[in-house]
């Protein structure tokens, strides 16, 4: 029984050392990739790229977001973003295929979970996924402006 016991809590210190180490693993592997264009606190850097610290874009997104994000390091992205009210056009992202379908998916999921507190993960098949068949941009784009619609009705049947 004690033994049980014992190793039932082994079991969970190492699962909670295994998840700060995939978190810290996707800290690292940000700034290595991503950090450049989008900064290293996910905030963006003016003219060069939007923020991913963007609680409410991911909220609006819901279970989109791993769709989203997926999309986007597999297929990249182009044409005018906005955030709040600042305005992001003739930009462009590069697909990040060259990096590991896992890796990307780790990063993924650390920018939606560590970075923005939205509890959805994206999985190396998504990624996978988006590697075989990238998303267009103008596709990407909708999903973006959906969310934001759908947040804009929303708010405004609130105000009725
Ligand atoms: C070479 C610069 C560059 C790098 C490296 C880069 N991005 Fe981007 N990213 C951009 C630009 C530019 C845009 C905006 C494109 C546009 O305006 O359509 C963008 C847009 C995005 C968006 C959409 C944001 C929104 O508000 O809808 C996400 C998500 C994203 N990047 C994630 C990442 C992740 C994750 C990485 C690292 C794996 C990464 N990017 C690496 C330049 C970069």
């Amino acid at each position: 029984m004690r033994s049980k016991i014992l190793l039932a809590c082994l079991f969970a210190v190492a699962g909670s050392t295994l998840q700060t180490a995939h978190a810290e693993e996707g800290a690292t592997l940000f700034l290595q990739n991503c950090a450049a264009c989008h900064g290293a606190d996910a905030l963006g850097v003016e003219g060069l790229a939007p923020p991913l610290k963007n609680e409410s874009l991911w909220r609006r997104l819901g279970d989109s977001a791993s769709a989203y994000i997926a999309g986007i390091v597999t297929g990249g992205m182009s044409g005018q973003l906005n955030v709040g009210d600042q305005e992001y056009r003739d930009l462009v992202m590069p697909p990040q295929t060259h990096l590991p379908s896992e890796q990307l998916a780790t990063i993924a999921s650390y920018v939606l979970q560590k970075i923005n507190g939205h509890p959805v993960s994206v999985s190396a098949e998504q990624i996978e996924a988006g590697k075989i068949e990238p998303p267009a941009h103008k596709a990407l784009q909708a999903l973006r402006q959906k969310a934001e619609d759908e947040n804009r009705t929303t708010l405004a049947q609130a105000r009725n």
